[in-house]
């Protein structure tokens, strides 16, 4: 049995004096392409990652919740009563995902019994890899093995996507959610935003997945996440649309001769309405297993990324830059909501024993302070069961 789940197990037992019935595991995700187009109806391309967040569960006889972290402190109790208050304290806040979920499945009719819950995880937080959607898609299993109930993980993701929105506050997308729970282990996926289909594809042969964390932190809550996704929706309103996803490059242009868009929203709209164009690119790019042709979109959507959405920062303009100047690198961007975070860069597999330790080394040295973690991954399986 892998140490974490171990770890998971003995930390059960010692907070609940019994052993758990079941335990359940959900991914984070690194998105290839196509950022800040789910919340417009378009195209992402995700794939799971090899760290998760694993709970362990246990029916209790009355309605209660008790929720241990191992890398949180403090237990967390809630009745299973609507509306389940949200957490005082900022430390506790992550408890919001969990009381969130629960609060949501209610609000679906889903009969939920108490439980008690022990949570580990090693997605590291507020990096752009999908921990709050891990925790969101994991508690819901939770909740579910815990009442013998079952529902389609698509479901699932949409119903964790509906706690980080109206319980949580975050205007988020379907992109982590859907990615967490219905991943392909081995395959990226190309994910269609407005239908919620995924067809998987395989990553070229001889290139690796690199992530790149810059150690900047930045809670999607209080950045300006909200209001890019509010500036999108004001563009496709002017544009005469429903979602961004139905508006070509020569529509736009053609709005703004007409003056329908100021400088702003024209510069947000057109980095979305070419990233919809760059992620169905690298999609054919996968599929023709043209790794260089991938890595050259990866870039264009970083500079899109920095010049016209701008949620890029200069430890992940910096990151992206180093990579590209290291032998072997094919293309390198920034990963999820921006202003700090993660980058992720497709690298020869030659020179990826080379490329992980420099790349830490130069960013190090351009940025001190700085924490920054790099590691290569593989594509991971969805969420699902885990084997105690
Ligand atoms: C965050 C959100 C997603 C998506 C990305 C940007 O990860 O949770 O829904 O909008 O940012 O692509």
């Amino acid at each position: 049995m892998p140490d974490r789940t171990a770890a998971l197990l003995a930390a059960f037992e010692k907070s609940f004096n019994a052993k758990p019935e079941g335990a359940v595991r959900a991914p984070g995700r690194v998105n290839l392409i196509g950022e800040h187009t789910d919340y417009n109806h378009g195209f992402c391309l995700p794939m799971a990652i090899e760290r998760d967040i694993r709970i362990a569960w246990r029916k209790r006889s009355d309605l209660m919740v008790r929720v241990v972290s191992l890398e949180q402190d403090g237990v967390v109790e809630f009745p299973l009563v609507t509306p389940i208050p949200h957490a005082k304290e900022k430390a506790r806040k992550w408890a919001d995902y969990v009381k969130g979920c629960a609060q949501i499945l209610i609000d679906a009719s889903v009969d939920l019994v108490g439980c008690d819950l022990a949570i580990t995880g090693d997605v590291p937080l507020g990096s752009g890899l999908s921990s709050s959607a891990a925790l969101e898609v994991a508690s819901m299993l939770a909740f579910l093995a815990a009442a013998g109930m079952k529902l389609p993980h698509e479901e699932i993701a949409k119903l964790a996507q509906k706690a980080e929105n109206t319980y949580v506050g975050t205007n988020c997308g379907i992109l982590d959610q859907l990615s967490s729970a219905c991943a392909t282990q081995g395959q990226a996926m190309l994910m269609d935003c407005r239908t919620l289909r995924l067809t998987p594809a395989p990553l070229p042969a001889g290139v690796s997945v690199v992530i790149a964390d810059t150690g900047k932190r930045r809670g999607l809550v209080d950045s300006a996440y909200n209001e890019r996704r509010a500036q999108c929706e004001a563009g496709a309103k002017a544009l005469g649309v429903l979602h961004l996803r139905d508006v070509t490059m020569h529509g736009l242009w053609h709005a703004v001769a007409l003056g329908r868009l100021d400088a702003t929203a024209k510069r947000r709209c057109e980095h979305v309405v070419a990233e919809d164009g760059r992620t169905l690119a690298a999609f054919a790019c996968l599929r023709a297993g043209d790794a260089v042709a991938f890595g050259e979109l990866m870039d264009q959507s970083h500079a899109d990324l920095r010049d016209k959405f701008e949620v890029t920062c200069a430890e992940l303009d910096g990151m992206v830059t180093i990579a590209r100047s290291l032998p072997g690198c094919l293309g390198s961007r920034m990963t999820g909501a921006g202003f700090g975070g993660c980058t992720v860069s497709l690298v020869k597999d030659e020179a990826v024993k080379a490329f992980v330790p420099e790349l830490e080394k130069r960013y190090r040295a351009e940025f001190p302070g700085m924490v920054p973690a790099v590691y290569v991954t593989r594509a991971a399986a969805g969420a699902g069961p885990l084997k105690i």
